[in-house]
Protein backbone atom coordinates (compact mmCIF):
# COMPACT_ATOMS: atom_id res chain seq x y z
CA UNK A 1 0.00 0.00 0.00
CA UNK A 2 1.60 3.07 -0.74
CA UNK A 3 1.76 6.41 0.84
CA UNK A 4 -1.16 8.36 0.49
CA UNK A 5 -3.48 5.56 0.77
CA UNK A 6 -6.22 5.09 3.58
CA UNK A 7 -4.46 3.06 7.16
CA UNK A 8 -7.52 2.33 9.36
CA UNK A 9 -6.99 1.23 12.79
CA UNK A 10 -8.92 -0.61 15.46
CA UNK A 11 -8.65 1.43 18.45
CA UNK A 12 -8.05 5.14 19.36
CA UNK A 13 -6.34 5.21 22.30
CA UNK A 14 -2.60 6.87 23.00
CA UNK A 15 -0.90 3.71 20.99
CA UNK A 16 -3.35 4.54 18.14
CA UNK A 17 -3.00 8.53 18.34
CA UNK A 18 0.51 7.95 18.10
CA UNK A 19 0.78 5.25 15.16
CA UNK A 20 -1.21 7.67 13.55
CA UNK A 21 1.26 10.38 13.57
CA UNK A 22 3.97 8.28 12.17
CA UNK A 23 1.55 7.27 9.59
CA UNK A 24 0.97 10.97 8.66
CA UNK A 25 4.33 11.57 8.54
CA UNK A 26 4.75 9.08 5.72
CA UNK A 27 1.83 10.55 4.15
CA UNK A 28 -1.36 8.28 4.95
CA UNK A 29 -5.02 9.17 5.43
CA UNK A 30 -6.15 7.91 8.79
CA UNK A 31 -9.53 6.71 10.16
CA UNK A 32 -9.85 5.11 13.57
CA UNK A 33 -12.54 3.45 15.64
CA UNK A 34 -13.68 3.91 19.51
CA UNK A 35 -16.17 3.74 21.69
CA UNK A 36 -14.79 7.25 22.70
CA UNK A 37 -15.86 10.18 20.16
CA UNK A 38 -12.90 11.83 21.99
CA UNK A 39 -10.61 9.57 22.04
CA UNK A 40 -6.36 10.37 21.91
CA UNK A 41 -6.45 9.54 18.27
CA UNK A 42 -8.99 11.57 17.14
CA UNK A 43 -7.52 14.51 17.49
CA UNK A 44 -5.10 13.87 14.84
CA UNK A 45 -6.76 11.74 12.62
CA UNK A 46 -9.11 12.58 9.31
CA UNK A 47 -12.00 10.53 10.75
CA UNK A 48 -13.01 8.38 13.93
CA UNK A 49 -15.95 5.99 14.23
CA UNK A 50 -17.46 5.66 17.43
CA UNK A 51 -18.44 1.48 18.01
CA UNK A 52 -17.50 -0.56 20.99
CA UNK A 53 -15.02 -3.33 20.38
CA UNK A 54 -17.63 -6.03 19.61
CA UNK A 55 -19.57 -3.33 16.80
CA UNK A 56 -19.48 -5.31 13.53
CA UNK A 57 -21.37 -2.55 12.13
CA UNK A 58 -18.85 0.10 12.81
CA UNK A 59 -15.91 -2.23 11.99
CA UNK A 60 -17.11 -2.45 8.61
CA UNK A 61 -17.70 1.17 8.40
CA UNK A 62 -13.97 1.52 9.66
CA UNK A 63 -12.82 -1.55 7.20
CA UNK A 64 -15.02 -0.65 3.90
CA UNK A 65 -12.37 1.72 1.72
CA UNK A 66 -9.50 1.08 4.08
CA UNK A 67 -6.56 -0.24 1.99
CA UNK A 68 -5.37 -1.82 5.21
CA UNK A 69 -6.33 -2.03 8.97
CA UNK A 70 -4.45 -2.58 12.12
CA UNK A 71 -5.02 -2.36 15.74
CA UNK A 72 -4.03 -0.82 18.82
CA UNK A 73 -5.83 -2.98 21.28
CA UNK A 74 -5.76 -7.03 21.24
CA UNK A 75 -9.66 -6.95 22.77
CA UNK A 76 -11.32 -6.62 19.43
CA UNK A 77 -14.42 -9.42 19.11
CA UNK A 78 -13.54 -12.08 16.78
CA UNK A 79 -16.61 -11.43 14.82
CA UNK A 80 -15.38 -7.63 14.24
CA UNK A 81 -12.25 -9.13 13.38
CA UNK A 82 -13.52 -11.35 10.53
CA UNK A 83 -15.89 -9.00 8.98
CA UNK A 84 -13.07 -6.48 8.44
CA UNK A 85 -10.68 -9.37 7.77
CA UNK A 86 -13.29 -9.76 4.55
CA UNK A 87 -13.16 -6.29 3.73
CA UNK A 88 -9.49 -5.12 3.80
CA UNK A 89 -6.28 -6.80 4.73
CA UNK A 90 -6.41 -7.16 8.19
CA UNK A 91 -2.81 -7.13 10.00
CA UNK A 92 -1.93 -8.81 12.40
CA UNK A 93 -4.33 -11.42 11.35
CA UNK A 94 -7.35 -13.26 13.54
CA UNK A 95 -6.26 -15.69 14.79
CA UNK A 96 -2.87 -14.63 16.65
CA UNK A 97 -5.50 -11.89 18.21
CA UNK A 98 -7.96 -14.44 18.99
CA UNK A 99 -5.50 -16.36 20.89
CA UNK A 100 -3.42 -13.59 22.80
CA UNK A 101 -6.82 -12.07 23.29
CA UNK A 102 -7.85 -14.30 26.45
CA UNK A 103 -5.09 -15.02 28.72
CA UNK A 104 -6.43 -18.56 29.61
CA UNK A 105 -5.52 -19.33 25.64
CA UNK A 106 -2.52 -17.08 25.46
CA UNK A 107 -0.90 -18.90 28.29
CA UNK A 108 -1.32 -22.63 27.02
CA UNK A 109 -0.22 -21.40 23.53
CA UNK A 110 3.06 -20.45 25.24
CA UNK A 111 3.25 -23.88 27.25
CA UNK A 112 1.96 -26.09 24.14
CA UNK A 113 4.42 -24.63 21.98
CA UNK A 114 7.49 -25.12 24.11
CA UNK A 115 7.88 -21.70 25.85
CA UNK A 116 9.23 -21.15 29.24
CA UNK A 117 6.68 -19.83 31.04
CA UNK A 118 6.24 -20.03 35.26
CA UNK A 119 3.87 -22.56 37.12
CA UNK A 120 0.44 -21.47 36.26
CA UNK A 121 -2.71 -23.73 35.67
CA UNK A 122 -6.28 -22.36 33.90
CA UNK A 123 -9.48 -22.29 36.42
CA UNK A 124 -13.31 -21.78 35.75
CA UNK A 125 -14.31 -22.34 38.94
CA UNK A 126 -13.72 -21.40 42.80
CA UNK A 127 -12.97 -25.17 43.44
CA UNK A 128 -10.65 -24.81 40.68
CA UNK A 129 -8.65 -22.16 42.01
CA UNK A 130 -8.61 -23.84 45.48
CA UNK A 131 -7.05 -26.42 43.83
CA UNK A 132 -4.41 -24.40 41.84
CA UNK A 133 -3.87 -22.51 45.13
CA UNK A 134 -2.59 -25.49 46.70
CA UNK A 135 -1.06 -26.96 43.67
CA UNK A 136 1.10 -23.26 43.15
CA UNK A 137 2.36 -23.10 46.69
CA UNK A 138 -0.09 -20.97 48.17
CA UNK A 139 1.35 -17.60 46.40
CA UNK A 140 -0.60 -16.92 43.08
CA UNK A 141 -1.30 -13.96 41.01
CA UNK A 142 -5.14 -14.39 39.67
CA UNK A 143 -5.33 -12.84 36.18
CA UNK A 144 -9.17 -12.73 34.50
CA UNK A 145 -8.70 -13.82 30.97
CA UNK A 146 -10.42 -11.34 28.81
CA UNK A 147 -10.20 -7.69 28.92
CA UNK A 148 -7.40 -6.81 32.39
CA UNK A 149 -4.73 -4.37 31.81
CA UNK A 150 -2.43 -2.60 33.64
CA UNK A 151 -3.26 -4.83 36.76
CA UNK A 152 -6.98 -4.65 36.50
CA UNK A 153 -8.55 -7.83 36.52
CA UNK A 154 -5.67 -8.82 39.13
CA UNK A 155 -6.21 -10.51 42.45
CA UNK A 156 -3.23 -11.91 44.59
CA UNK A 157 -3.67 -14.63 46.45
CA UNK A 158 -0.85 -15.23 49.68
CA UNK A 159 1.15 -12.53 49.25
CA UNK A 160 0.49 -10.77 52.73
CA UNK A 161 0.08 -13.93 54.39
CA UNK A 162 -0.73 -17.03 54.49
CA UNK A 163 -3.55 -18.04 51.73
CA UNK A 164 -6.69 -19.23 53.16
CA UNK A 165 -9.85 -20.31 51.95
CA UNK A 166 -11.78 -17.02 52.98
CA UNK A 167 -8.66 -15.45 50.66
CA UNK A 168 -9.43 -17.60 47.83
CA UNK A 169 -12.81 -17.05 47.67
CA UNK A 170 -12.50 -13.46 47.83
CA UNK A 171 -9.96 -13.51 44.56
CA UNK A 172 -12.43 -15.42 43.00
CA UNK A 173 -15.33 -12.59 43.74
CA UNK A 174 -12.59 -9.70 43.21
CA UNK A 175 -11.81 -10.87 39.19
CA UNK A 176 -15.81 -11.53 38.68
CA UNK A 177 -15.49 -15.30 38.87
CA UNK A 178 -14.87 -15.37 35.05
CA UNK A 179 -12.27 -18.04 33.24
CA UNK A 180 -8.92 -16.76 34.41
CA UNK A 181 -4.85 -17.99 34.70
CA UNK A 182 -3.89 -18.86 38.05
CA UNK A 183 0.10 -18.21 38.25
CA UNK A 184 2.73 -18.69 41.13
CA UNK A 185 3.97 -15.99 42.58
CA UNK A 186 7.77 -15.68 41.12
CA UNK A 187 10.46 -13.87 42.67
CA UNK A 188 11.41 -11.22 40.18
CA UNK A 189 15.00 -10.15 39.60
CA UNK A 190 13.88 -7.91 36.53
CA UNK A 191 11.03 -7.39 33.94
CA UNK A 192 11.92 -6.64 30.60
CA UNK A 193 10.29 -6.97 27.01
CA UNK A 194 11.34 -7.77 23.69
CA UNK A 195 9.47 -6.21 20.58
CA UNK A 196 9.59 -8.02 17.18
CA UNK A 197 8.65 -6.95 13.55
CA UNK A 198 6.97 -9.22 10.85
CA UNK A 199 5.91 -7.64 7.40
CA UNK A 200 3.84 -9.80 5.19
CA UNK A 201 6.73 -11.29 3.00
CA UNK A 202 7.52 -12.81 6.42
CA UNK A 203 10.62 -10.90 7.66
CA UNK A 204 11.84 -10.46 10.66
CA UNK A 205 13.54 -8.29 13.32
CA UNK A 206 14.01 -7.71 16.88
CA UNK A 207 14.50 -4.65 18.93
CA UNK A 208 17.00 -4.76 22.17
CA UNK A 209 15.27 -5.40 24.74
CA UNK A 210 13.70 -2.94 27.62
CA UNK A 211 13.82 -2.82 30.99
CA UNK A 212 10.80 -2.57 32.67
CA UNK A 213 9.88 -1.32 36.13
CA UNK A 214 5.89 -1.42 37.30
CA UNK A 215 4.74 0.55 40.90
CA UNK A 216 1.02 -1.24 41.61
CA UNK A 217 1.12 -3.54 38.17
CA UNK A 218 1.32 -0.59 36.31
CA UNK A 219 4.57 0.10 33.98
CA UNK A 220 6.64 3.48 35.78
CA UNK A 221 9.68 3.89 33.74
CA UNK A 222 11.33 1.52 31.23
CA UNK A 223 14.88 1.79 29.41
CA UNK A 224 16.55 0.71 26.73
CA UNK A 225 18.90 -0.82 26.41
CA UNK A 226 17.99 -3.61 29.29
CA UNK A 227 21.87 -3.65 30.21
CA UNK A 228 21.51 -7.34 30.04
CA UNK A 229 24.32 -9.67 29.51
CA UNK A 230 24.90 -10.54 25.57
CA UNK A 231 23.80 -14.17 25.87
CA UNK A 232 20.97 -12.96 27.84
CA UNK A 233 19.86 -10.60 25.15
CA UNK A 234 20.51 -12.62 22.41
CA UNK A 235 18.37 -15.35 23.78
CA UNK A 236 15.53 -12.78 24.86
CA UNK A 237 15.47 -11.32 21.26
CA UNK A 238 15.79 -14.74 19.51
CA UNK A 239 12.54 -15.73 21.58
CA UNK A 240 10.28 -12.62 20.41
CA UNK A 241 11.29 -13.34 16.83
CA UNK A 242 10.43 -16.65 16.96
CA UNK A 243 7.46 -16.15 18.77
CA UNK A 244 5.82 -13.67 15.88
CA UNK A 245 6.72 -16.36 12.95
CA UNK A 246 5.40 -19.01 15.17
CA UNK A 247 2.07 -16.73 15.49
CA UNK A 248 1.68 -15.59 12.17
CA UNK A 249 1.52 -12.27 13.03
CA UNK A 250 1.66 -9.71 10.56
CA UNK A 251 2.57 -6.71 12.79
CA UNK A 252 4.16 -6.07 15.92
CA UNK A 253 4.72 -8.62 19.07
CA UNK A 254 5.74 -7.04 22.32
CA UNK A 255 6.95 -10.28 24.46
CA UNK A 256 6.69 -9.33 28.27
CA UNK A 257 9.79 -11.30 30.10
CA UNK A 258 10.53 -11.78 33.73
CA UNK A 259 13.70 -12.84 34.89
CA UNK A 260 13.73 -14.70 38.32
CA UNK A 261 16.61 -14.50 40.99
CA UNK A 262 17.10 -18.21 40.10
CA UNK A 263 17.93 -17.16 36.83
CA UNK A 264 15.37 -18.26 34.57
CA UNK A 265 13.96 -16.20 31.57
CA UNK A 266 10.22 -16.60 31.78
CA UNK A 267 7.37 -15.41 29.34
CA UNK A 268 5.11 -12.97 31.44
CA UNK A 269 2.32 -11.71 28.50
CA UNK A 270 2.25 -10.86 24.88
CA UNK A 271 1.04 -7.51 23.33
CA UNK A 272 0.34 -7.92 19.32
CA UNK A 273 0.70 -3.62 18.87
CA UNK A 274 2.79 -0.97 19.73
CA UNK A 275 3.61 -1.52 23.86
CA UNK A 276 3.83 1.40 26.55
CA UNK A 277 7.79 -0.31 27.19
CA UNK A 278 8.59 0.59 23.68
CA UNK A 279 7.60 4.34 23.50
CA UNK A 280 11.36 4.89 23.76
CA UNK A 281 12.21 3.60 20.57
CA UNK A 282 10.41 6.92 19.02
CA UNK A 283 13.52 8.50 21.16
CA UNK A 284 16.45 6.38 20.38
CA UNK A 285 16.02 3.73 17.46
CA UNK A 286 16.30 4.04 14.08
CA UNK A 287 12.66 3.14 13.36
CA UNK A 288 9.96 4.15 15.82
CA UNK A 289 7.64 1.00 17.18
CA UNK A 290 5.16 3.33 16.12
CA UNK A 291 6.79 3.40 12.00
CA UNK A 292 7.67 0.27 11.99
CA UNK A 293 3.32 -0.77 12.64
CA UNK A 294 3.17 1.53 10.00
CA UNK A 295 5.41 -0.23 7.61
CA UNK A 296 4.11 -4.20 8.38
CA UNK A 297 0.59 -3.27 8.27
CA UNK A 298 1.06 -1.17 4.84
CA UNK A 299 3.31 -3.86 3.80
CA UNK A 300 7.16 -2.13 3.18
CA UNK A 301 10.39 -3.51 4.25
CA UNK A 302 10.88 -3.29 7.75
CA UNK A 303 12.77 0.03 9.17
CA UNK A 304 16.17 -0.87 10.89
CA UNK A 305 15.55 -1.60 14.68
CA UNK A 306 19.07 -0.41 15.83
CA UNK A 307 19.58 1.55 18.84
CA UNK A 308 21.62 5.04 17.81
CA UNK A 309 21.40 6.70 21.69
CA UNK A 310 20.08 4.89 24.88
CA UNK A 311 16.63 6.32 26.45
CA UNK A 312 14.22 6.52 28.58
CA UNK A 313 10.49 6.88 29.38
CA UNK A 314 8.46 7.55 32.71
CA UNK A 315 4.53 7.34 32.04
CA UNK A 316 2.66 10.08 33.51
CA UNK A 317 -0.69 9.14 35.51
CA UNK A 318 -3.58 11.03 36.46
CA UNK A 319 -2.20 10.68 40.35
CA UNK A 320 0.42 13.43 38.26
CA UNK A 321 -2.69 16.25 38.65
CA UNK A 322 -4.52 15.29 41.52
CA UNK A 323 -2.71 17.93 43.72
CA UNK A 324 -3.07 20.34 40.59
CA UNK A 325 -1.49 21.59 37.48
CA UNK A 326 1.97 19.68 36.90
CA UNK A 327 4.76 22.38 36.21
CA UNK A 328 5.94 20.94 32.67
CA UNK A 329 8.58 23.69 32.25
CA UNK A 330 10.30 22.78 35.08
CA UNK A 331 10.35 19.19 33.45
CA UNK A 332 10.96 20.55 30.13
CA UNK A 333 13.98 22.19 31.31
CA UNK A 334 16.14 19.12 32.08
CA UNK A 335 18.57 18.04 29.02
CA UNK A 336 17.28 15.64 26.59
CA UNK A 337 13.90 15.50 27.65
CA UNK A 338 10.09 15.34 25.90
CA UNK A 339 6.90 15.86 26.99
CA UNK A 340 4.14 13.50 25.11
CA UNK A 341 0.44 14.39 26.45
CA UNK A 342 -2.33 12.06 25.06
CA UNK A 343 -5.15 15.03 25.02
CA UNK A 344 -7.01 12.85 27.69
CA UNK A 345 -9.35 15.72 29.36
CA UNK A 346 -10.15 13.96 32.89
CA UNK A 347 -7.00 12.62 34.71
CA UNK A 348 -8.14 9.80 37.11
CA UNK A 349 -5.48 7.62 39.36
CA UNK A 350 -3.82 4.98 37.27
CA UNK A 351 -5.06 6.48 34.31
CA UNK A 352 -1.64 7.05 31.41
CA UNK A 353 -2.27 10.43 30.61
CA UNK A 354 0.86 10.99 28.79
CA UNK A 355 5.07 10.19 29.66
CA UNK A 356 8.07 12.08 29.45
CA UNK A 357 10.69 10.83 27.50
CA UNK A 358 14.83 11.16 27.32
CA UNK A 359 17.89 10.05 25.41
CA UNK A 360 21.38 10.39 27.48
CA UNK A 361 25.08 9.40 27.06
CA UNK A 362 24.12 6.06 28.70
CA UNK A 363 21.02 4.15 29.45
CA UNK A 364 21.32 5.00 33.42
CA UNK A 365 21.87 9.25 32.27
CA UNK A 366 18.31 8.74 30.25
CA UNK A 367 16.89 6.92 32.79
CA UNK A 368 18.07 9.71 35.56
CA UNK A 369 17.04 12.50 33.19
CA UNK A 370 13.58 11.15 32.91
CA UNK A 371 12.84 10.41 36.51
CA UNK A 372 14.11 13.96 37.34
CA UNK A 373 11.81 15.61 34.89
CA UNK A 374 9.08 13.64 36.73
CA UNK A 375 10.18 14.72 40.06
CA UNK A 376 9.92 18.43 38.94
CA UNK A 377 5.89 17.98 38.10
N1 LIG B 1 3.43 -14.52 38.29
C1 LIG B 1 3.90 -13.32 38.67
N2 LIG B 1 4.87 -13.22 39.60
C2 LIG B 1 5.35 -12.01 39.99
N3 LIG B 1 4.90 -10.82 39.51
C3 LIG B 1 3.92 -10.85 38.59
C4 LIG B 1 3.38 -12.10 38.12
N4 LIG B 1 2.43 -11.80 37.20
C5 LIG B 1 2.39 -10.45 37.11
N5 LIG B 1 3.27 -9.86 37.95
C6 LIG B 1 3.48 -8.40 38.08
O1 LIG B 1 2.32 -7.70 37.69
C7 LIG B 1 2.57 -6.92 36.50
C8 LIG B 1 1.32 -6.90 35.62
O2 LIG B 1 0.96 -8.21 35.25
P1 LIG B 1 0.67 -8.64 33.76
O3 LIG B 1 0.44 -10.09 33.71
O4 LIG B 1 1.76 -8.11 32.89
O5 LIG B 1 -0.73 -7.94 33.47
P2 LIG B 1 -1.18 -6.61 32.73
O6 LIG B 1 -2.04 -7.10 31.63
O7 LIG B 1 -1.92 -5.86 33.77
O8 LIG B 1 0.07 -5.92 32.25
C9 LIG B 1 3.78 -7.59 35.87
O9 LIG B 1 4.46 -6.71 35.01
C10 LIG B 1 4.58 -7.96 37.12
O10 LIG B 1 5.21 -6.82 37.68
MG1 LIG C 1 1.79 -6.68 31.40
Amino acid sequence: MRPGGLLAILGGGQLGRMTAMAARTMGYRVRVMDPEPACPASFVVDETIVGRWDDVDAARRLATGADAVTLEIEQIGVDALTEVARLSPLRPGVEPIRIIQDKTLQKTWLADNGFSVGPFRVVRSEDDLHEAARALGGRVFLKIGRGGYDGRGQARIGLDGPATDASVAEAWKTIGEKPAVAEQALDLDCEISVMAARNPSGEVRSYAAARNHHENQILAWSVLPAGMSAELEARAEALAAAMIAQLGIEGLLCVEMFLTRQGELLVNELAPRPHNSYHQSERGCVTSQFEQLVRTTCNLPLGDTSLIVPAAIANLLGDVWLTGEPDFAAALAVPGVRLHLYEKHTPRAGRKMGHLSATGATAEEALERVLEAKRRL
